[in-house]
């Protein structure tokens, strides 16, 4: 199967099975924007991309992934339901409890390393930047797409009130970016714990706080996939955001 290193990272992911899987080893961002081309997103990651373009050519199975067939094939209600109940809660929750911990830690008694001082400083950010942004989708756009998908099933003619919107304010130019420059926060906080790897030796609560982001970052990955990749395409194919 040709691949075409134009097409955008985020259809790549929902096509290929095992795409998602390839790209978390290689650490190329699919899930936030997930509009840039298979090339930019290699290029961003320090990846070469004839070796990419070979490992997808050797996937067998082109057919939508097991996570995005199950998501593709429901109803934009039922995925924004499951956003905001299961994804939203829980990125609220554990973030809470990671800046609870990092503070904590930056503010113990005796030298305390800067990078913990930094990473609680980045934790800190994300969370205040993701809370304001899951306000919007959860106050401003997801009411709007659920009513408009509403309307479409009950033949109502609703107009898309995005469309005259410059691409500032326009909601998915907006949403999607955040998600890229949370994207780039978590890459700076990857860098700060050393990819999650406490030192030897370092205090338990330490360890303890990068395993707990190393598994926040599955479902933060996920969470933004399932928006920008699949939530946000359907809501353009049928002209709510175009
Ligand atoms: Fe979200
Ligand atoms: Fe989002």
């Amino acid at each position: 199967m040709e691949v075409n290193p134009n097409k955008s990272i985020g259809e790549i992911a929902v096509e290929y099975d095992d795409a998602i899987e390839l790209f978390e080893k290689r650490d190329i961002n699919y899930a936030f924007g997930g509009r840039q081309t298979l090339q930019d997103a290699c290029e961003q990651a320090g990846v070469p991309l004839p070796e990419i373009i070979s490992a997808l050519g050797n996937m067998k199975n082109f057919n939508p992934g097991e996570r995005a067939l199950d998501w593709s094939d429901r109803s934009m209600g039922v995925i924004i339901d499951h956003i905001v109940k299961r994804q939203h809660a829980y990125l609220r929750l554990r973030l809470a409890f990671f800046c609870k911990k990092s503070s904590e830690l930056a503010k113990a008694p005796g030298e305390v390393d800067p990078s913990v001082v930094q990473l609680n400083k980045t934790l800190l950010d994300i969370a205040e930047h993701l809370e304001e942004h899951m306000k919007e989708e959860e106050e401003v756009v997801f009411p709007y797409l659920k009513e408009m998908e509403l309307a479409t099933e009950q033949g109502i003619n609703r107009s898309n009130r995005y469309r005259e919107l410059a691409v500032p304010q326009h909601p998915i130019a907006k949403l999607t970016w955040k998600h890229e420059v949370m994207w780039d926060q978590w890459v700076t906080l990857r860098k700060l714990t050393n990819d999650y790897q406490a030192p030897a030796g370092a205090n338990p609560d330490f360890v303890a706080l990068c395993r707990g982001l190393k598994e926040f970052q599955e479902i933060f990955q996920e969470h933004g996939h399932l928006e920008d990749n699949i939530l946000f395409r359907k809501a353009v194919e049928k002209g709510f955001l175009d």
